[in-house]
């Protein structure tokens, strides 16, 4: 009831109040150093709230990512592709009157937006770090498709959403400090290569159970992928679907042009769906590109982010 959730916020709060602090990407609300990674507080309450009561179907599916990696892009195919026998005349697709953010919920934000699951989709999304995922996720062996970017294009695209989310100018939060704190890893649900590396592994552990794609590899095949995680998501596209072309109409659909042009993600209206920030739906859409980070980084700071990214994941089979 009312009074326990109460009491948990409290006890949540005190928990925050005691973590380590830095000054953050947003003017009103420091990073947290939560359990080896930062946040924003206010997102802390929703993740811990997550970790205590969330309790995972064993057929549940998770869109994982880190801030910036393609998370509206992969919840709106996973979303296509599930649903695709739901709405076999496409112009009723949710998709495309709803935001994807408001269609695919945050476990992170659960308790703090009101949103409730939809019993008949079992697909939810978190930003959530692997290793502080709800235990009833890991324990459900529920699906996980991940995807991560190149740190570059993640950098840009963080410090742009950034500005547009507190309506800063850009010297508010200088470039070279921003890529500072990327660099060090504070940035909320940061170190982005911890977070990389922790879903990596439980991909090489378990690789029926998380789907690990790359951003550029998707924007490179989305057709290819789109078939890989409908047989990961275990409703493999029969070849009479094939055939129909529905696999070449969910790309489309799901494109970067195709979605950033629908009325509902150009438009200002805030989404409580995206926790306690409310954020506009159209703060997702910007360019959607490979590379974009050659408009913004000099050669240095191109190449010292490189070194970090070699640096970390040495050894470990990945690469960018
Ligand atoms: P840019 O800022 O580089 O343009 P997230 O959804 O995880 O917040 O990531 C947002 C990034 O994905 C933004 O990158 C955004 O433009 C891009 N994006 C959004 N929808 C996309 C789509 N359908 N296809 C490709 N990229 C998309």
């Amino acid at each position: 009831g009312t009074d326990k959730s109460l009491r948990n916020l409290t006890k949540y709060k005190e928990i925050i109040s005691t973590l380590t602090q830095k000054r953050s990407w947003l003017p009103s609300q420091p990073l947290h150093e939560y359990q080896g990674f930062w946040c924003y507080p206010t997102f802390l309450e929703g993740i811990m709230s997550a970790q205590e009561h969330f309790i995972a179907q064993p057929t549940d599916i998770f869109t994982c990512t880190h801030p910036k990696c393609g998370t509206t892009w992969l919840k709106s195919l996973c979303f296509a592709v599930l649903t695709r026998r739901n709405f076999s005349d496409s112009s009723s697709n949710p998709l495309l009157t709803e935001s994807p953010h408001e269609i695919v919920p945050w476990i992170d934000f659960l308790a703090s937006s009101g949103q409730t699951r939809d019993p008949e989709l079992p697909l939810l999304a978190t930003h959530i770090p692997y290793t502080s995922l709800p235990e009833s996720i890991v324990e459900s062996n529920c699906k996980i498709i991940y995807t991560c970017r190149d740190p570059k294009d993640v950098f840009i695209s963080l410090w742009q959403f950034a500005g547009i989310v507190s309506g800063s100018r850009a010297e508010d939060f200088p470039l070279e400090e921003a890529y500072q704190q990327f660099c060090e890893g504070v940035h909320p649900y940061g170190p982005y290569w911890d977070h990389i590396l922790g879903y990596w592994k439980a991909h090489l552990q378990f690789p029926d159970g998380v789907l690990f794609i790359k951003y550029e590899d998707l924007k490179n095949d989305t057709f290819s992928y789109v078939k890989r995680m409908a047989e990961f998501m275990g409703c493999p596209f029969s070849m009479e679907e094939e055939s129909q072309g529905l696999v070449q109409k969910i790309v489309d659909l799901c494109s970067f042009e195709s979605l950033s042009n629908l009325e509902v993600n150009k438009s200002k209206k805030r989404s409580s769906a995206t926790g306690p920030f409310k954020l506009q739906y159209d703060a997702f859409f910007r360019k959607g590109k490979i590379g974009d980070w050659e408009n913004y980084l000099t050669v240095d700071m191109a190449a010292q982010l490189d070194q970090i990214t070699e640096q970390k994941l040495s050894g470990t089979g990945l690469s960018f």
